[in-house]
C-alpha cells in the first residue's frame, strides 16, 4: 500500500522530542500506520544497526562508532523514519566542505527496513534532505551506489539523480560504484 504524505502540525509531536531535534516533521499516513521523520537520537542506534545489517549484506556493516562519528559531524543530516516508536528507515547526508567554490552535499547512506519498502519512505527521507540542503543554498547533491544495486539506482533515478561516471573498485570488496548527481 502506498502512503499519502502530509505535513503534520509540529505541535502534535513536539512534546515527545527535545526541542533541538524538531527540525521538521512529516507523516506518512496509512490505514493503521503513521510514520514520522525526525532527527536521529542515540537510542535509535540499535535498530539502525539492525536495518543496516539486513540492508547491506555485501558491505562491511558500519559500526556503532562510525554512525556516531557521522552524527557528530553533521547532526542535522542524520534523519530517521519512525513508526510507533520503531525506527523503520534512516538516511545520512552532509554538506561537502572540501569544495569551497561550489555549494555541494552528499548522501552518505540510506536504508529502509525490508517490511517497510515500496511505501514511499525512502523517497520521503531523501526529499527531506533535499529540502534541507536547498535551505542551505546547496546546488548539487552527489552519492555513490554499487553498480550492482539495480533497485537503488532505479530509486535514485526516479528522484532525478543522474549517473555521472563509474568508479572502478570503489568498495572494499572490489565492487564498482556509480557516481550520481542531482541539481537542486
Ligand atoms: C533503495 C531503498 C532505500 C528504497 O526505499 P523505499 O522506501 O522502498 O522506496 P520508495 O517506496 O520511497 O520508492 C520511491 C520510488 O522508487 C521506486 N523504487 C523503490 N524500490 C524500487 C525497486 N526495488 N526497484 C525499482 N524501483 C524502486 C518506487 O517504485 C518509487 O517510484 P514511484 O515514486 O514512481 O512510485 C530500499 O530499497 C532499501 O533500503 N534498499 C537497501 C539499502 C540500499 O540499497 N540503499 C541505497 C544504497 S546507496
Amino acid at each position: 500500500m502506498r502512503y499519502n504524505i502530509e505535513f503534520a502540525p509540529i505541535a502534535q509531536w513536539i512534546e515527545h522530542l527535545p526541542s533541538k531535534q524538531v527540525i521538521q516533521v512529516r507523516l506518512l499516513v496509512g490505514a493503521l500506520n503513521m510514520v514520522k521523520l525526525r532527527q536521529f537520537s542515540f537510542p535509535d542506534l540499535d535498530r539502525i544497526l539492525e536495518i543496516e545489517k539486513v540492508s547491506f549484506p555485501n558491505r562491511e556493516a558500519w559500526s556503532r562508532e562510525y554512525f556516531e562519528k557521522l552524527y557528530f559531524k553533521y547532526p542535522k543530516g542524520f534523519i530517521v523514519a519512525e513508526n510507533k516508536n520503531e525506527i523503520v528507515g534512516y538516511t545520512i547526508g552532509q554538506p561537502k566542505n572540501r569544495v569551497p567554490t561550489k555549494r555541494v552535499a552528499e548522501i552518505i547512506s540510506l536504508a529502509v527496513a525490508p517490511d517497510w519498502r515500496q511505501k514511499g519512505i525512502g523517497k520521503a527521507l531523501i526529499e527531506f534532505l533535499i529540502n534541507h540542503f536547498r535551505q542551505k543554498n546547496i546546488k548539487e547533491i552527489f552519492l555513490n551506489v554499487r553498480t550492482k544495486n539495480k533497485a537503488a539506482i532505479s530509486f535514485y533515478q526516479k528522484l532525478g539523480f543522474k549517473i555521472l561516471k563509474t568508479i572502478k573498485n570503489y568498495y572494499k570488496n572490489g565492487d564498482d560504484a556509480y557516481l550520481m548527481k542531482k541539481e537542486i
